[in-house]
């Protein structure tokens, strides 16, 4: 009986539990109503958080992958393969250097190339013999060209019998284009002193990289902050321009630092040449080491800037690392460590030769950060910005600099026909400065 009783109660009660929930909710739904802007607020914060975190979440995802692929590399976990692809050198007007390694040795290896719009001419490299580092370190250098006509070409990387290991192309102009129209503007991208900043740099090529597809990249010297490091080599300098495709694509002009100097001068992962100079279109560029304070290459860059090759360019540039007019570093560093003397000689000996001789255009890194100026005709930059920490103390004032960004930063330069259009972007991709210079101007 007492059962009896209960069920019917709870019978009885079951409307009042519906008008209780149905209550509760319509209650709850005013109030979300009557909070809905506060309720909105709070979904625009989550969402505005989690777009402004995106590129820091990102990067650190970029940089973990970087570094996981790079340990299971030396610990031998991974099969035999390419652990860099081939990153292409400029070394001359009509040759550039392929170098890309793996974890392993393989037989009989070559390159061969060809232009894209003949199929039948195929240039092959001799077997190559890699440069073994450690037991996961081989490096392989082959040299493609002389190309000798403006054209896209095609190269392969094959060992044994004629097994394509990767295969890339890349856009030459060794010298002015016949079809100006078709062909300009050339397009690079310049970088300087990532050193240890790999979350800037990776970020700044991958800007660089989503703003234009360069034909050309210029890197002024301190790819790594370290140069026995192999570490930095493959995850600091070679993964940021790997991951965004343009280490096997646009051939990189390389200046020598102070922090990838090698004294040996072997230059496992860069060019072996110090000073060098090469046509592209209607440019010359004239590579400086500052490195090196030696009378053999005050004779060789006379003799450069006064050849007819240097003279005859409409545009003359000259990419040395440690620049002539320094103005921003560590004061103690500077004084009393005496770092204002390292490669005062492009100061003392290699500018008077820019003015005597016309250079255009001077491209320097080394000082972290930002400046342009003129001196005697001379455009000097320094865009020593790509990573490293920034320098924010004056310790010199040389009254030629009028745009200082004390920021981290890229450049991309056109090549056209009659002119030279710079610009520089900072983190965000912002312009924070630009510049035309003019043929004959
Ligand atoms: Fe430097």
């Amino acid at each position: 009986m007492e059962n009896l009783d209960y069920y019917n109660a709870a019978i009885n009660e079951r409307p009042n539990i519906y008008k209780r929930v149905i209550h509760v909710l319509t209650f709850n739904t005013r109030r979300l109503l009557k909070r809905r802007f506060f309720i909105a607020l709070v979904f625009f914060l989550i969402i505005f958080q989690f777009l402004t975190m995106f590129q820091t979440y990102s990067v650190i995802i970029t940089n973990i992958k970087y570094k996981t692929r790079n340990y299971l590399y030396n610990h031998g976990w991974l099969p035999c393969s390419l652990r860099k692809e081939p990153i292409l050198y400029m070394i001359d007007t009509q040759k550039l250097m392929a170098v890309w390694e793996t974890n392993c040795i393989l037989d009989n290896v070559r390159i061969q190339w060809y232009e894209k719009s003949i199929d039948n001419e195929i240039n092959r490299s001799d077997i190559l013999e890699p440069i073994e580092i450690d037991n996961s370190h081989y490096v392989y250098k082959g040299i493609i060209g002389p190309i000798t006509s403006n054209g896209y070409y095609e190269f392969e990387i094959i060992h044994s019998l004629y097994t394509k290991i990767i295969s890339s192309y890349f856009q030459f102009f060794p010298s002015i284009p016949d079809d100006p129209n078709s062909t300009y503007p050339i397009q690079i991208i310049a970088f300087a002193d990532n050193q240890f900043g790999l979350s800037v740099f990776n970020r700044l090529v991958q800007s660089a990289s989503q703003k234009t597809s360069p034909n050309f990249i210029i890197h002024a010297g301190d790819g790594v902050q370290e140069y026995n490091n192999l570490q930095q080599w493959q995850t600091d300098f070679y993964d940021p321009l790997a991951n965004y495709k343009l280490t096997k694509h646009a051939p990189i002009i390389y200046a020598h630092g102070n922090h990838d100097f090698d004294p040996k001068n072997l230059y496992n992962y860069t060019t072996d040449t110090s000073w060098y100079s090469l046509t592209i279109a209607n440019t010359r560029w004239i590579v400086l080491d500052s490195n090196i304070d030696d009378i053999n290459q005050d004779l060789w860059l006379s003799n450069e800037l006064s050849s007819p090759e240097t003279q005859n360019k409409d545009f003359k540039i000259v990419i040395v690392h440690i620049p002539p007019f320094m103005e921003f570093w560590d004061p103690i560093a500077w004084n009393e460590k005496k770092e204002k003397h390292w490669g005062e000689f492009v100061r003392t000996r290699f500018a008077p030769l820019f003015n005597k001789y016309g250079v255009d255009l001077v491209i320097s890194g080394h000082q972290h950060n930002y400046q342009r100026g003129q001196s005697n005709g001379t455009v000097y930059t320094i865009i020593g910005g790509a990573g490293g920490e920034l320098d924010f103390d004056r310790v010199e004032d040389w009254s030629i600099y009028n745009v200082v960004r004390k920021t981290h930063h890229y450049i991309s330069i056109e090549i056209w026909s009659d002119k030279i259009i710079w610009k520089a972007y900072n983190l965000e991709g912002f312009i924070i400065d630009s510049f035309e210079l003019r043929k004959g101007s």
